[in-house]
């Protein structure tokens, strides 16, 4: 019944639309258009890529918890705990890293890339008050503060499996340790997403590329099988292990 309305619906905007000229017709899509332009398409995609996740982890059974690397103000956080809410993981931990004072100093192989020192900075407290506006339950988190380099090695070994991994620190120096400590923490068949993955030259020899390929080649027991692009820079990949 529901679908029939929404046929009817559906076809009679087709019919309207093709007598309307089509230079009207563009005026009329200019509000979609400036959506499709404007950053609302990164925020909206990323939306849809960790809904995506959830959804892929709800109906292959895959247990774990969710890991960001790289929140600034919450926006994905807040959109990977609706998704757990949605999904039902009701026991599902939140993994989060940040130094809460941006981008490190850029250095090494990030050196004249697009990435500045400082951006993105978000305190931690401004961080945990965007949750709290969307009702997250902070019980739930775990936020370690500090630069990666300096806070990842120093993590308990297995200290938790992780069935997402949301990796959103734009640098090659930022994604090294991320990965390392991810090696033996994500579950097979985890998903593991790049927000970054066409920045720079959008090639491998730059950013989150870099280091996905040189750590992939330091561990053969990991293969990585293609899974969803999103926005116009992001990519993600199943985790095989053998
Ligand atoms: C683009 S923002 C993340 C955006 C967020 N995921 C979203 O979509 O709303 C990048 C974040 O990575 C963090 N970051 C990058 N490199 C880092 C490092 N080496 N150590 C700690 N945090 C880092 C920055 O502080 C910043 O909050």
């Amino acid at each position: 019944m529901k679908e029939n309305l929404s046929t009817r619906i559906f076809s009679a905007v087709d019919q309207i639309s093709r007598r309307i000229h089509p230079a009207l017709l563009r005026l009329a899509a200019l509000p979609v258009n400036y959506q499709i332009k404007s950053k609302d398409n990164i925020l909206y995609e990323s939306a849809r890529m960790i809904d995506m996740a959830f959804a892929y982890c709800h109906n292959n059974k895959i247990k774990g918890d969710y890991a960001e690397f790289g929140v600034f103000q919450g926006r994905t956080t807040i959109e990977a705990f609706r998704a757990s809410k949605r999904f039902g993981f009701p026991d599902m931990r939140f993994a989060i890293f940040d130094s809460f004072q941006g981008l490190p100093e850029i250095s090494g192989k990030d050196v004249g890339g697009p990435f500045v020192e400082g951006e993105f900075s978000c305190s931690r407290s401004d961080y945990e008050r965007n949750l709290r506006r969307f009702k997250a339950d902070l019980s739930r988190f775990d936020i370690v503060a500090g630069f990666f380099d300096e806070t990842l090695p120093s993590i308990e070994a297995h200290d938790r499996s992780i069935s997402i991994a949301f990796i959103d620190c734009d640098l090659y120096e930022s994604t090294v340790p991320v990965l390392e400590y991810l090696t033996d923490r994500l579950v097979n068949g985890a998903v593991l997403v790049f927000d970054d993955w066409y920045c720079f030259d959008g090639g491998n020899r730059n950013g989150e590329q870099l280091a996905c390929s040189e750590w992939l080649e330091r561990n053969p027991g990991i293969r990585l099988v293609e899974y969803q692009k999103f926005h116009w820079a992001g990519n993600s990949f199943l985790v095989n292990r053998t």
